[in-house]
């Protein structure tokens, strides 16, 4: 059983977003600092906002079972309230008491995948509040595996909602600092956690339906989750601009990790890609507008941009997920206007990352061949 958690006022509410002063505290993962995760778990509990890490980007966490908590968490984000939030957990006992069944599949996903970068979705139990799913009756649940993360969802009472902590629109953060840029005097405290490691969301199963659908690839791919349960789909509007449907997951149909400027995609080969970017670099650099280019390091050296910025060796996915927000928002830094990006094969990874990179095109897409 699970009980909801008692609501604040609405006026508590905006005096506690508009004036807080946020506290920045550094916990490492391999010698963690538990006077500090009490203090942020004190925080939680009482209705506040703590941005922590997690092995995939940073999340802004507030208690999961309290309407109010998931209010400020829309407010500090400035996130449409029909986004729903994933609920963190930090152990498998608390699973039961969310959701109104866990099917054999998940079961199964969780012994292989959980803790990790996994997000599965399940009918939601009584007492998870409709705040928190934006108004679905399906519950998003994640057990991270940063132990950071673990020791303050147990300090927090076990549910933390944790949307990624950027501003709505911005790419997720992958160090504190990009937290603070966006999020300073909106949250109480600020858990400094270092780099993530994988740099990009989970992948969110949904398994409310006859068969499991990928609803938002990551780290764990198709292959992975079909290895362990047989069939698995994806949601036909991840990779395709130009599909009419809207998207399962209400937060994949909003623009989103896009720079403040234009980006385009361009696909084809190594030569054709460079070239063309280039011949565009010129004609932009005439009428004194600033380019940028997303390189890898194979070609990072033939391009004339004002600002290029390499992803790292093309076969090192991992790599370019862990890059590839850092970098959108670096161009935000520059002030680049006009953003080309070198395409991605859509495999494995690949499929995460050519995902983040389609949406903040807005599928401005260029094909060469
Ligand atoms: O890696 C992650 O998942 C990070 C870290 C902090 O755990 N969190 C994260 O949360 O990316 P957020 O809120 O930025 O993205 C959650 C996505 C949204 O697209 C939302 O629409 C979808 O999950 N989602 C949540 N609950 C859902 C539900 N019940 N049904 C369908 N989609 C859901
Ligand atoms: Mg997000």
């Amino acid at each position: 059983m699970c009980e909801k958690t008692e609501g604040l006022s609405a006026e508590s509410i905006l005096r506690g977003l508009y004036k807080v002063k946020t506290k920045v505290i550094k916990i490492k993962e391999d010698n963690i600092n538990w006077q500090y995760i009490e203090e942020a778990g004190a925080i939680i509990r009482s209705g506040g906002l703590v941005a922590f890490p997690t092995e995939t980007v940073y999340g802004l966490g507030g208690d999961a079972l309290n309407a109010a908590s998931s209010g400020k968490i829309y407010a500090a984000k400035g996130r449409p309230s029909d986004n729903p939030l994933i609920v963190h957990i930090a152990s498998m006992d608390k699973l039961s008491a969310i959701v109104r069944e866990v099917p054999e599949a998940a079961y199964r996903l969780a012994e292989r995948y959980w803790p990790g970068p996994l997000t599965m979705i399940f009918h939601k139990a009584a007492c998870v509040p409709v705040q928190t799913t934006g108004g679905l009756e399906t519950v998003a649940v994640r057990m991270p595996s940063h132990k950071v993360a673990q020791a303050l969802i147990e300090a927090a009472g076990g549910y933390v909602a944790a949307p990624s902590a950027n501003l709505s629109g911005r790419p997720s953060p992958t160090a504190a600092k990009f937290v603070m840029e966006d999020l300073d005097g909106r949250v109480d405290m600020i858990i400094d956690g270092g780099e993530a490691d994988i740099g990009l969301e989970s992948t969110i199963l949904d398994l409310t339906g006859e068969v499991p659908v990928i609803l938002r690839p990551g780290y764990i791919t198709e292959e992975m989750l079909e290895e362990t349960i047989g069939r698995v789909d994806t949601d036909r509007t991840i990779l395709d601009g130009n599909s009419s449907q809207a998207p399962k997951a209400p937060g994949m149909k909003y623009r989103h990790y896009a720079p403040k400027g234009s980006l385009v995609l361009i696909e084809g080969t190594q030569v054709q890609v460079v070239s063309y970017i280039n011949e565009q670099l010129q004609r932009y650099r005439l009428e004194g507008i600033k380019t940028g280019v997303i390189a890898t390091d194979e070609t990072k050296d033939r391009y004339l941009a004002d600002s290029i910025k390499s992803v790292g060796k093309r076969e090192d996915e991992e790599q370019i997920a862990r890059q590839l927000f850092k970098i959108l928002r670096e161009f935000d830094d520059d002030k680049v206007q006009m953003i080309y990006a070198e395409s991605f094969e859509s495999r494995g990874v690949g499929v995460a990352i050519m995902n983040r990179l389609l949406k903040a095109a807005g599928h401005q897409v260029i094909y060469l061949q």
